[in-house]
């Protein structure tokens, strides 16, 4: 039997989610648009992110990271394999000029190069391959360009419900490990109230 402190359970255990759609995406999209304000400017804060730099945020949902790095002056594209993520993000965020796009980790529709942020936020134990994933980080980056993962802290990522969504420290360590393996650089794993304890990986283009 697997324990809830197993180090082999993969920053990626909810691969097998069956995705967001329907009423229940609905909800879940707009209940994504609330309490996200801390973990958005974290990510902001840990991502370097000023007017100027390109961001890609991978598994956007309703957008509500992208949309605060709008207002900070930012280009953003947001990618999420959910259409009805992005239907309530271009409702919600109608004039913010931002560019949402249908894509997944794995495949990323965004040119080589473009970004110099990427971020995904509570989306990476989502993931369906941390490989494909991190190479895609490392082919949208650009050179000096910042990655930054967040993920909710949890006792027990095989715990039923929310509770499972989220990442142990080792989870967290092991996506660091990860992101080395596949050249990016000075990756660091930290933690942070935002507002409930979250767990952030920051690495940097190689
Ligand atoms: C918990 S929501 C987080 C949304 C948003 N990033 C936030 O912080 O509020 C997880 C998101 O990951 C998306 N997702 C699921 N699998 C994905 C994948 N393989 N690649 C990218 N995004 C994925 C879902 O559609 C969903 O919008």
């Amino acid at each position: 039997m697997t324990s809830a402190t197993d180090a082999a359970i993969p920053p990626n255990h909810h691969a097998h989610h069956p995705g967001f759609s329907g009423l229940s995406g609905l909800k879940a999209a707009v209940f994504f648009l609330f309490k996200r304000h801390e973990a958005a400017q974290l990510a902001i804060d840990l991502g370097e992110l000023g007017a100027g730099d390109h961001l890609v945020d991978i598994g956007c949902g309703p957008g509500y990271a992208a949309a605060l790095a709008a207002e900070a002056g930012a280009d953003a594209i947001g990618v999420d394999p959910a259409s009805v993520m992005l239907q309530v993000a271009k409702v919600r965020w109608l004039r913010r000029g931002i560019d949402w796009r249908i894509g997944t980790a794995e495949v990323v529709p965004v040119d080589a190069g473009w970004a110099t942020v990427v971020w995904s936020l509570a989306t990476v134990h989502h993931w369906h391959d941390i490989d494909r994933g991190l190479e895609e980080v490392g082919r949208l980056l650009a050179p000096g360009g910042r990655f930054v993962a967040i993920e909710r802290q949890v006792d027990d990522p095989l715990a039923e419900g929310v509770a499972g969504h989220g990442w142990t420290p080792e989870q967290a360590e092991a996506f660091a490990d990860a992101c080395r393996e596949h050249g990016l650089v000075d990756a660091v794993v930290s933690r942070h109230e935002a507002p409930g304890p979250v767990l952030a990986v920051v690495a940097r283009h190689g």
